[in-house]
């Protein structure tokens, strides 16, 4: 079984300006409750900054905390400006009709986020209960955008806090939908210390996912037109099992599934 609760030593840090919040998630998430002292004896914690509800590493050489934001940063950027074409392509191929997508590994909603931000309903399954707690927060945070545009964005991406493989179970034809979008955390490379601070804190509170064969399968089981991989470039296809085409960027490689044409 994977490995998807804190696998690591965790806590909440005690906000002082959101002392409630800290201590019922600290009671939702069967954490720690730690102040500020106490919270150096744990590598990473979380914690309610004023940006929101944060992963954070701790020490003195700590790299900044990690949050959800869709209102600025990147997020607002990749809205403004593009980006994220190749996921849209992958996804959608030449389809002109909204397809519906599951992403069966929401992680932070990046993914989701660009594919909402072009107009799909994306049902994001997240099964760590932390990072679906900092990922419900983003969400939560955006949802109070006075941005329209935005407000739409959030309406299409809706979050179930489960194993992506027990939601697939629950679905029929009827709710199945047109695409499935995995995107599995692998194994820390050698290149470890490079790997991006979010990635770091992922590998820190999810670790690896033990069980992506399981999901492909039961996503190529479940998809109504086709299944999307997310892979580092030069990476094996998951679980050997060779998809139809792919589409890659400079890092980063698509895989597709499919299974049956769009419009059929
Ligand atoms: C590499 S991250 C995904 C990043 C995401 N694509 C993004 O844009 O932010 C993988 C995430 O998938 C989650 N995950 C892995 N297997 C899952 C499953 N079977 N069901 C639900 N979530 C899963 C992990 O907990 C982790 O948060």
């Amino acid at each position: 079984m994977a490995n998807h609760d804190a696998s690591e030593p965790l806590a909440v840090q005690q906000s002082t300006r959101q002392a409630e919040q800290s201590q019922q998630l600290a009671r939702q998430l069967q954490l720690p409750l730690v102040d500020e002292t106490a919270a150096e004896n744990f590598p990473y914690v979380l914690c309610y900054t004023e940006q929101g509800l944060a992963i954070a590493q701790t020490g003195r050489k700590a790299a900044g905390p990690v949050i959800v934001d869709f209102a600025g940063g990147g997020s607002e950027h990749r809205r403004q400006h593009g980006g994220g074409e190749l996921i849209v392509k992958a996804v959608a191929g030449s389809k002109k009709n909204r397809a519906t997508v599951l992403d069966a590994t929401a992680g932070l909603g990046r993914d989701s986020f660009v594919l909402a931000s072009r107009g799909y309903p994306v049902t994001l399954c997240e099964r760590s209960p932390v990072v679906a707690a900092i990922l419900r927060d983003g969400l939560t945070r955006a949802g109070y955008s006075e941005d329209n545009e935005l407000l739409a964005i959030i309406e299409r991406m809706q979050l179930q806090t489960m194993d992506a493989i027990s939601y697939m179970r629950t679905l029929n034809e009827e709710s199945a939908p047109d695409a499935i979008v995995i995107d599995p955390m692998f194994p820390v490379s050698k290149k470890s210390a490079l790997v991006k601070k979010e990635m770091r804190a992922f590998h820190y509170v999810v670790g690896p996912d033990q069980d992506s064969a399981e999901l492909l399968e039961q996503a190529l089981a479940t998809a109504r037109h086709r299944v999307v991989v997310k892979r580092p470039k030069k990476a094996e296809c998951l679980a050997g099992v060779k998809p139809n085409f792919s589409v890659a960027g400079k890092a980063i490689r698509f895989d597709i599934y499919s299974l049956r044409a769009y419009g059929k």
